[in-house]
């Protein structure tokens, strides 16, 4: 990587403001998933361990500018003491500062000792902070000798803590959990193994459709499924019934099946499917094999056995696989088994590199319950898909270069 890492400081009695992405879900104050927190441990224990004191900070939620309880990190602050414990024995050494600027942050961070740490309150309870305010990200900077970034979920923002604060500090560095983010992205895109598949689902072709242009000509095939399928199926001609599509987007469907058929590049899309008359749990069901039309009253929610086995034959043969959103509506038990079975290819193709990314693609590997067989679990929605689209991430350009 040709920007600094965390490894190139010497923190030893260094304050390091560390920009963490811990936006978790919380229900009634209590972390639901802490896959992030735990992600970013090895950057804590390293700073920790090599005597940093260490003041981090992280966004959760929308809030809007303005405080809001609900979206507080303080649940967070307590879930971060028991992890830290479990890998430091140092859990009573995690403060909290309710707000993240201002003489309290200040004084608190002032007073850290080696190894001790600290979470600043949300971020984002400041409006200044997504509107990059250079005051705002002065005082942020105030409370630090070195900045590490260690939110690539965060990355593609260019807000005061991710970008804003960075010219106010002398040295800027990637945390381990960045690092390994853009090492595994990066060197899918510039050095695949090929055969080289990119598996797209969700709603929109307009999601996508960044992506699917820069992979274009990279990739051996895309398998394309969920909603976002069916506008290319409608501009194939295909009857598609009431399912998903954008009007607007036929045009362009159209010109990336041609872009897919000049690059020589496998476009595989559902050629059966599971339909009802609406997306819920006890809609009426059926199925629509290869060659019939979508009746006009049903819609497709999940792809069909033809498709699996169509769509698990290309990623068995796959030696480097990048998966972004789910094949079908798959939070309703009756449309999930497409996209398990997705999963469960990705994660049985023991010879290719496999990278998930998407909060709806994760979600699918780990209900699949095969999460351990992933090599690359992006920690990153957005960050991922932008990445992959071959945009400039904010948060690493603004990073120190070696
Ligand atoms: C995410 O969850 O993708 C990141 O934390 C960024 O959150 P945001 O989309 O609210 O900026």
């Amino acid at each position: 990587m040709t920007k600094l890492s965390i490894r190139d400081l010497s923190l030893n009695n260094k304050r390091i403001f560390m920009r963490v992405d811990f936006n978790v879900p919380l229900d009634d104050g209590r972390v639901m998933d802490d896959t992030r927190i735990r992600e970013t441990l090895p950057t804590i224990e390293y700073a920790l361990r090599h005597g940093a004191r260490l003041i981090l900070a992280s966004h959760l939620g929308r809030p809007k500018g303005k405080p809001n309880p609900k979206m507080s990190l303080k649940p967070v602050a307590e879930r971060l003491r028991v992890l830290i414990d479990d890998v430091l024995r140092r859990g009573e050494n995690v403060g909290f500062s309710p707000d993240c600027i201002g003489a309290q942050a200040e004084e608190m961070a002032e007073k850290l000792e080696r190894g001790q740490s600290l979470l600043l309150e949300n971020l984002r309870f400041h409006p200044e902070e997504e509107a990059n305010d250079p005051e705002f990200s002065r005082k942020l900077a105030k409370l630090c000798d070195y900045y590490v970034n260690d939110a690539f979920g965060s990355a593609h923002r260019a807000h005061a803590s991710t970008e804003g604060m960075t010219h106010f500090v002398e040295k800027r560095a990637a945390g381990l959990l960045m690092e390994k983010e853009l090492e595994y992205l990066g060197k899918a895109l510039s050095h695949p193994q090929k055969p080289f598949v990119a598996i797209l689902g969700g709603a929109k072709v307009s999601d996508k459709i960044g992506v699917i242009k820069h992979l274009m000509g990279k990739v051996d095939a895309f398998i394309i499924g969920g909603g976002m399928a069916y506008t290319f199926l409608k501009a194939q001609g295909k009857e598609i019934g009431k399912s998903l599509l954008e009007a607007d987007k036929i045009d362009l469907a159209k010109q990336t099946l041609a872009d897919a058929k000049s690059h020589n590049v496998r476009l595989l899309l559902p050629v059966d499917h599971v339909v009802a008359d609406k997306p819920e749990a006890g809609a009426r069901i059926r199925h629509i094999g290869e060659g019939e039309p979508i009746p006009a009253d049903m819609m497709a929610l999940d792809i069909g056995p033809k498709t699996i086995e169509l769509f698990c034959d290309e990623i068995g043969g796959a030696r480097t696989i990048v998966w972004n959103g789910p094949m079908g509506v798959f939070e309703i038990e009756a449309f999930a088994k497409g996209t398990k079975k997705i999963a469960d290819a990705v994660a049985d193709n023991g010879a290719a590199v496999s990278i998930v990314g998407g909060g709806d693609s994760v979600a699918a590997v780990k209900a699949a319950g095969v999460a351990d067989k992933i090599t690359h679990i992006s920690t990153g929605g957005g960050a991922s898909l932008e990445f992959l689209e071959g945009k400039k991430l904010p948060g690493v350009e603004a990073l120190s270069n070696k």
